[in-house]
């Protein structure tokens, strides 16, 4: 089942869960025979993690985002939907609701423009669907997701846009850059003792809902990024979340956009399940 409402974790299941988790862990120190000191270094590393703001989220989301995204989603998945995939440790609620044309990022954003283009669709009838809301968020031509540079507004690249009558929509954004997580935190230590990279292939990020359909969460990427094959967040490229960056470089293109310089359009559908299948 898809549960995006907000769930309480009711006493039978965290009786359930603990008492499970308990189980693992306890076989686990038993299996790997971990000693007092090796404990107390772990004690540690979770209470550095609990000091920094961001630590805790992105170990989870790093390391257990997409089993969990995968059975959330089971049931979407199976019914035709566009595939879901993780959340991800930087969703703010509150983004703005932008009026059209719609557009991420500030006038003289750095990077390469690019324009997103497609259509919602109905999974189970292929429909357009309208008034769909869409809910993006992205990292900016440096990497960085707003909340986190000092450099970029509030909210930067992050907006609300609605399908038109047709179930379309289309936004003006920069593409996204490959992310690297902090590698001076927990997390990313961790991953240099494990002889691992701390990349994500760039991609942009979309909560989808409408009335009567299932809400989705998913990502999109773009072929040819060098992490895609190779992402940090094993599993979480779906190969049906990929679609292709293309090049516009002739004049008169560039002129019927108002631009001075190449830009590049991407195009992605969205199939969203019914609530009643
Ligand atoms: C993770 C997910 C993201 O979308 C991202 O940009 C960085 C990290 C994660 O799952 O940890
Ligand atoms: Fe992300």
């Amino acid at each position: 089942m898809v549960t995006e409402e907000k769930v309480t974790l009711t006493n039978e299941r965290v009786k359930v869960i603990f008492g499970d988790l308990l189980d693992s862990l306890r076989q686990l120190i038993i299996k790997d025979r971990i000693t007092e000191s090796e404990y107390r270094a772990l004690i540690e590393f979770v209470s550095e993690m609990g000091r920094l703001e961001y630590e805790v989220p992105l170990w989870f989301d790093v390391f257990l985002g997409v089993t969990v995204d995968n059975v959330t989603y089971d049931h979407y998945n199976q019914m035709a939907g566009t595939p879901s995939n993780i959340l991800g440790p930087f969703y703010l609620e509150g983004a703005p609701v932008r009026s059209p044309p719609y557009r991420l990022g500030r006038d003289n954003e750095p990077g390469d423009v690019l324009f997103v283009s497609g259509s919602v669709l109905d999974a189970k009838t292929g429909a357009p669907i309208p008034g769909a809301l869409l809910d993006i968020w992205q990292t900016s031509g440096n990497g960085l997701y707003d909340h986190l540079d000092p450099d970029q507004p509030d909210f930067n690249m992050r907006g609300k846009f609605l399908t038109d009558q047709e179930g379309r929509f289309e936004f003006r954004t920069v593409i996204p850059q490959p992310y690297e997580i902090p590698k001076d935190g927990p997390t990313g230590r961790l991953l240099a003792m494990l002889g691992h990279h701390a990349w994500r292939p760039k991609h942009i990020h979309f909560k989808i809902s409408r009335d009567s359909y299932l809400p989705l969460t998913t990502q999109v990427y773009f072929e040819g990024d060098p992490w895609l094959h190779d992402d940090l967040v094993e599993g979480a490229p779906k190969p049906e979340l990929v679609t292709r960056l293309e090049k516009h470089d002739s004049h008169k293109e560039i002129e019927s956009k108002g631009l001075d310089r190449p830009f590049f359009t991407a195009r992605f559908d969205f199939r969203l399940v019914p609530a009643t299948s």
